[in-house]
């Protein structure tokens, strides 16, 4: 239907990118990212027109989004009219927009288009050899000045390599050290190289892409103290497995692996070490000030468990009631002793939801007034609930009334 749309308007309308990658290799995406050899805003419009979606246009850049009502997102770009000159004595000549589109990308395997206008419906244009590459599982940039023009790429062609078990090939590699030996991770704003480390740390398996990383020389071409040791390596396991362990839950709560992973990779530094890596990567102060917060809470909740002669749950409820779900996760992860992990596990499973059976109300009814006495009294009957000595209304009503 947006084909049918594009071309009455005299566009051109194609989807591409990731999608069109994915599509390729069988993987499940649901991000549209369309192209429009035309006007990408003008088209926007007309297409959340004709499906009740809002607009969003950025005029600076020709780029929009729309949002449908089932709450699906289009990203629209406009591929401009441009001209560029052949090498030698050529005549200018207007080169398919599409094609210097996709030229600016990062990977070959990024750069396929899927034609969606009526007339060639479905048409696969691969200019690049990005069927090549997926076949020969090889990440590869398009030309020897992509890590030049954008650093972040470093990042992104080891999140990629990592993701689809692929390869970098081998120029790829020997450009992505002279960038890195260059300094040139340091020329693009820190907020940049954050977003795309953050989407590593979202991935299936952060450890990899860490590892090579580090291989690669680019954590301390970003940060002298950014570091990927065993140590930390161990911690990133562990959050792995503690986030699987989680996952089978279906609790459908919402943590943010990024978050326990920066965790487990800032755990050794000190504050300033922190501060100064946070600042690196354009982090507000106070969102790093809440990391270090949080690393210490996970600090005190562990002390204190350790701290205690014997485990009773309200105890251990007493000092877990606090902490944030990701913060108890990270200790979870963290802890050795199987005594603590069980807690852990207890607690996010079972005790954190565990209601007394009696409510303030109820204890209102037999005489109680609305004062510390109450509140007291009832997180009592809560501990002996949770330690198995009370287990029903009626033995909580009795509790209350002696
Ligand atoms: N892109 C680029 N250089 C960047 C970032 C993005 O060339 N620094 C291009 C890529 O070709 C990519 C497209 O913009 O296909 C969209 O970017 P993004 O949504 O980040 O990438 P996806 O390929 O969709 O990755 P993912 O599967 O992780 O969403």
């Amino acid at each position: 239907k947006s084909g049918e749309l594009a071309e009455s308007m005299g566009f051109n309308l194609f989807l591409v990118g990731g999608i069109v990658r994915d599509m390729v290799m069988r993987i499940e995406n649901l991000d549209v990212d369309l192209v429009v050899e035309g006007d990408g805003i003008i088209f926007a419009k007309a297409l959340a027109e004709a499906f009740g979606g809002k607009v969003s246009p950025h005029e600076k850049y020709k780029t929009a989004v729309v949002r449908l009502p089932g709450g699906r997102r289009i990203d629209l770009a406009t591929a401009r009219l441009e001209y560029y000159r052949m090498p030698g004595a050529f005549p200018e000549v207007e080169e398919s927009t599409l094609k210097l589109d996709l030229y600016r990308r990062d990977f070959t395997i990024n750069t396929m288009a899927v034609a969606l206008n009526p007339h060639r419906f479905g048409e696969l244009i691969d200019f690049f050899g990005a069927q090549r590459d997926i076949r020969e599982k090889k990440i590869r940039v398009l030309h020897s000045l992509s890590f030049v023009e954008d650093p972040s790429r470093i990042l992104r062609a080891v999140r990629f390599e990592k993701r689809f078990n692929f390869c970098l090939g081998k120029q790829t590699v020997s450009l992505i050290s002279s960038a890195v030996q260059a300094g040139f991770l340091r020329n693009i704003p820190g907020r940049r190289i954050f977003h795309e480390m953050r989407q590593i740390l979202q991935e299936e398996n952060p450890v990899r892409c860490m590892d090579r990383l580090h291989e690669l020389k680019v954590l301390e071409a970003i940060h002298p103290d950014l570091v990927f040791d065993e140590r930390i390596r161990e911690s990133f396991v562990s959050v792995r497995e503690t986030l699987f362990w989680f996952r089978l839950l279906y609790t459908h709560e919402k943590v943010r692996p990024w978050f326990l992973y920066c965790l487990a990779l800032t755990e050794p530094m000190n504050p300033e070490t922190v501060m100064s890596i946070a600042e690196a990567l354009g982090l507000r102060r106070e969102d790093a000030e809440m990391l270090l917060a949080s690393r210490e809470r996970v600090r005190e909740l562990m002390k204190r468990l350790a701290s205690l002669s014997e485990i009773l749950p309200s105890k251990a409820f007493g000092i877990l009631e606090d902490a944030a779900l990701e913060e108890m996760l990270y200790a979870m992860s963290r802890s050795r002793s199987a005594t603590f992990k069980k807690i852990f596990s207890t607690y996010v499973t079972s005790w954190r939801n565990y209601r007394p059976p009696v409510s303030g109300k109820d204890l209102l009814v037999i005489g109680f007034s609305q004062n510390p006495e109450l509140g007291r009294c009832l997180r009592e009957i809560r501990d002996q609930g949770l330690n198995g000595e009370i287990r029903d209304f009626a033995g909580a009503m009795d509790y209350a009334r002696t």
